[in-house]
């Protein structure tokens, strides 16, 4: 089928090194010139269709996602290091093990895991006490970061993980994560790391927490059940033969809730702080909702529902600095989108940053406005031009999980403790890696209220 005209083409051999620096900074600015879709060639590599169109968008992802399917670069090469879970699989196993899992998600066991997820917060809150107390100053993304994995390490192994156990499991998932954004973002990579020794290094530490993943279902197998995600993947069978998942594969899943579900909700609560810490009238509103809902009751899994402007907030964080800033899809077959025509085997860049902040949609875009996102602001703008979660089918089935433990743990912070941004924290910009990462360290002094 050929490409309408329409569709704009750019060779862009020369801007391999700036796309590679700044991807985002380089796609909006190719949105700015050549619109909301546009086909890139860079370098040799598979032709790739960018695009920020919401229609687009909601077509690949809903409409006739039949058609399209992640990339080799979200499978196979993540896939060489977290294993074939739930976020790098395809096809019908895909599907079978998302059917088998979606039900731990639901909401029910998401009350359940309201009260685990709190009693991390507290202790976090606790060390908040003792840094405000001795004066020390904090690196906000390692407290975010450390609160995040502490509470799905609890949420998968309710009691499986002492101090220590956490920080090398931590440490472990960080390299591995902190590694892949070489062979997955440049692919003529791929070789020297292989030859250097690399790839061998990083598939090393993350068979160290497979077998780590092992040993603790080894030990639940033979204590008593408890209520975890753990027991729920181990207690699962599948519908047509009755039989529970392999080790293997249950181990897969637990390795890709921890790459998916951690450095995610990581950066998004950094982001979210930061971004209120500059906006003192927006905190004000946010502490004065949190009060008054405390004043009704607990604030736990019923409890945030009386939060809706922080929830806007949050929302609102995600749309700047959504985490999963780009994903992609490959066509099966040729087929015609509605607004141009695309052939089998063309990538389609879904670029969310740039959807974010596309103008057609977003009224000044950049700036920081959670009034944007009341439901029937919402409901107003195309249901596609806010997908931070993704959509369709393989829509993020942490979704509820990131809300929830984001809406406890801003509340819980924010309620009792003010923070101090170091000079210059008003610099930070955007780091994209496989998640949105700020680009410096963000210091900040702690202060009880
Ligand atoms: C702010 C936090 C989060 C964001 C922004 C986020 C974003 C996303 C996005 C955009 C996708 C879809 C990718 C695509 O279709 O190409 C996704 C998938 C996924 N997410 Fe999340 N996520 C978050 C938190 C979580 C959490 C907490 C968990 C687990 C506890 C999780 C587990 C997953 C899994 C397993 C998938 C793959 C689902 C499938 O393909 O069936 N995520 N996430």
């Amino acid at each position: 089928m050929p490409q309408p005209p329409s569709i704009p083409r750019l060779k862009v051999l020369t801007g391999i090194p700036k796309t590679i620096r700044d991807p985002i900074k380089t796609f909006n600015g190719y949105s700015g010139i050549y619109g909301e879709n546009y086909l890139l060639s860079v370098g040799g590599s598979r032709r790739t269709h960018l695009t920020i169109d919401p229609d687009v968008v909601q077509y690949v992802l809903q409409k006739n996602h039949r058609n399209y399917e992640k990339s080799e670069i979200q499978t196979d090469q993540v896939a060489r290091y977290f294993g074939h879970g739930l976020l790098t699989n395809s096809g019908k196993s895909w599907l079978t093990q998302r059917r088998l899992i979606q039900p731990g998600f639901h909401r029910k066991r998401l009350e359940k895991l309201t009260e685990s997820m709190q009693s991390v917060i507290d202790l976090q809150c606790e060390d908040l006490r003792a840094k405000a107390a001795s004066g020390t100053k904090m690196n906000l993304h390692h407290f975010t970061r450390d609160a995040v994995f502490r509470i799905i390490v609890k949420a998968i192994f309710t009691d499986g993980f002492n101090e220590e156990d956490t920080a090398r499991l931590n440490a472990a998932i960080d390299k591995v994560h902190g590694y892949i954004i070489y062979p997955v973002r440049v692919p003529f990579l791929r070789g020297p790391l292989r030859w250097l020794g690399q790839e061998k290094k990083h598939i090393g530490l993350a068979n160290d927490v497979r077998r780590d993943i092992q040993r603790r279902i080894d030990l639940r197998r033979a204590e008593d059940p408890k209520d975890d995600l753990l027991q729920m993947l181990l207690d699962t069978r599948y519908e047509d033969t009755g039989e529970p998942m392999t080790d293997e594969q249950l181990i897969d899943e637990v390795l890709i809730l921890f790459a998916a579900g951690y450095e995610t909700s990581a950066n998004s609560l950094a982001w979210t702080i930061w971004l209120l810490l500059r906006h003192p009238d927006k905190m004000a509103l946010v502490r004065k909702e949190i009060a008054e809902a405390e004043a009704v009751g607990p604030i736990d899994f019923e409890g945030v529902r009386r939060l809706p402007y922080l929830t806007q907030v949050v929302d609102e964080s995600l749309r700047m600095y959504p985490p999963a800033w780009i994903t992609d899809r490959v066509a099966l077959e040729d087929d015609d989108t509605g607004t141009f025509s695309i052939t089998k085997g063309t990538v389609i860049g879904l670029f969310i940053h740039g959807l974010h902040h596309n103008p057609a949609h977003w009224e000044a875009p950049y700036e920081f406005r959670p009034e944007r996102m009341t439901p029937e602001a919402k409901k107003a703008r195309h249901p596609s031009c806010y997908v931070p979660f993704g959509g369709g089918p393989r829509l993020c089935i942490g979704n509820h999980f990131a809300m929830l433990e984001m809406l406890l743990l801003l509340s819980s912070v924010l309620k009792d403790f003010d923070f101090e941004l170091e000079s210059g924290a008003e610099l930070v910009g955007h780091k994209p890696l496989i998640t949105l990462h700020m680009d410096r360290v963000v210091r900040v002094a702690v202060k009880e209220i």
